[in-house]
């Protein structure tokens, strides 16, 4: 990305830009498309069957009907109504710190929003499970039966559901978890989760708009992850699909469209949901993901960049957990490995420095802490290189700042270091080598992150 004065950024962020940015066949199709026809889709146009043939060739068989919307919300939005309308139930199960869109009805099922909200702000038809985070959730990975142990607490919320006489519409998820911190669900989880689901008269829901089109290199579509055998009863989309024009799916079985259709509320979406540019647009993305191997290099790219990462976690006990499929990775940073302290301000420092060299990273999760990686799919693996050859010094002055608060909370001499709150560099008094985990250097520059940090060890 370059900026208004032609300065040039590493964009590890962008899951939008999911081809790259203004990639020039998506742009060629858009603009030729713009310049032949645009119509609302009461004219069957051939682009959105094509775009619907080719969509549903990427998913399982039982995934037959298409409905084209204009963004993630939207598809969020349609895929509650056509659960509510299948099953004739209301209530809704959602995981902790989960994010699906922007409007009154999914921020009605989103935590990460609605946790500001007061209980009776928030509705009594949806019912929060626990996120199946393996490294800091309610079980962890050296469970052996973590899939099986998340799944029964989705059992107990439905058991309670119907002790209050409600009966569940839908589980929703994302198939990995973004905003909600980079979580990776124990395999085995989503099928259990479905049977109890669809015993208690509800509907699976798998959002992929942020991780679906071959982000996760092994498989298309994340919710593979789980295995062959877990097949969701509704899939929505949306960023990637378009590479940044607004578009959208929502893609379910024969039975559930059926029930949608005999409601007689006719779907009513047609002057912009799959019209004829939006469909030329989602078949360029198609095609180049396809003719650039762009999975296969979320695949490579993926693991190269996770095992550099990891060889950083070797070196700063600042980074606690690093897990990641294809070009979707999270680092968590921690203050402690064991009591796995949230290592916000120095998540957030990390973030800050690296945007000054020119580097666009963001953190996110319930804390926070967690480094987002979720570049566009032609991340190579020198843009892998220079992103953690930027981070390394970084996590180092992190440390050292670290060690020396932790020093002169001990010690008196500690007179050189509150000076330079002022700003200008420090020079800090001797160390002990053994002190400071990656000190090459006792002299540091301070910025306003780092007083930030200070701030929040509680120095004066
Ligand atoms: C997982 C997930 N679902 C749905 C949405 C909503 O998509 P949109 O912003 O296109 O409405 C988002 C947006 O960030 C998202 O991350």
């Amino acid at each position: 990305m370059y900026d208004e004065n032609g300065q040039r950024y590493l964009d590890c962020i962008n899951n939008v830009a999911h081809v790259g940015h203004c990639h020039p066949d998506v742009v060629k199709a858009g603009a030729e498309q713009m310049g032949l026809l645009n119509t609302n889709t009461r004219f069957l146009h051939d682009n959105l069957v094509l775009y619907a043939q080719r969509l549903q060739a990427t998913l399982p068989d039982k995934l037959s009907v298409c409905y084209f919307v204009n963004s993630g919300s939207e598809a969020n939005d349609l895929a509650l109504r056509l659960a509510w309308q299948f099953t004739g139930n209301k209530d809704i199960i959602t995981l902790e710190n989960a994010y699906h869109g922007h409007v009154s009805s999914l921020i009605d099922i989103s935590p990460y929003k609605f946790h500001q909200l007061s209980d009776a702000e928030q509705s009594q038809f949806v019912h929060v499970a626990p996120s199946p985070d393996v490294y800091r959730g309610k079980y962890r990975a050296d469970r052996p039966d973590a899939a099986a142990a998340y799944a029964d607490e989705v059992k107990d919320i439905i058991e309670k559901v119907h002790i209050k006489g409600h009966k569940i519409a839908a589980f929703i998820a994302e198939s990995l978890q973004s905003c909600g911190g980079q979580v990776i669900p124990p395999v085995g989880y989503f099928q259990q989760v479905a049977e109890h689901v669809r015993k208690a008269g509800g509907v699976f829901i798998a959002d992929e708009v942020q991780v679906g089109f071959g982000r996760v290199g092994s498989r298309f579509w994340a919710f593979q992850l789980q295995g062959d055998d877990f097949v969701p009863d509704i899939v929505t989309m949306g960023k990637p699909i378009g590479n940044g024009h607004p578009m959208s799916c929502v893609v379910t079985t024969r039975e559930v469209a059926e029930a949608f259709l005999s409601s007689g509320m006719e779907y009513l979406n047609e002057y912009f949901g799959g019209n004829p540019v939006s469909c030329a647009v989602g078949l360029a993305v198609l095609d180049v993901i396809e003719k650039e191997d762009l999975q296969g290099n979320a695949l490579r790219v993926g693991q190269y960049l996770t095992n550099v990462l990891e060889k950083q976690k070797e070196k700063h006990p600042l980074i606690g957990d690093i897990r990641g499929r294809g070009l979707f990775v999270g680092v968590e940073l921690v203050k402690d490995r064991v009591k796995l302290t949230p290592a916000t301000a120095e998540a957030q420092e990390v973030i800050y420095k690296l945007k000054e060299q020119h580097v666009l990273l963001s953190a996110d999760g319930p804390h926070r802490n967690v480094l987002k990686f979720k570049p566009p799919l032609c991340f190579t693996t020198e843009d892998a290189d220079l992103v953690v050859e930027k981070l390394d010094p970084i996590l180092t002055g992190i440390c050292l700042l670290a060690a020396a608060v932790l020093r002169m909370r001990s010690e008196v001499s500690c007179c050189y270091f509150l000076h330079s709150r002022a700003g200008g560099s420090v020079r800090l008094p001797k160390f002990n080598a053994k002190d400071i985990c990656c000190t090459q250097t006792h002299s540091i520059q301070t910025s306003p992150g780092y007083g930030r940090l200070l701030k929040q060890y509680q120095l004066p």
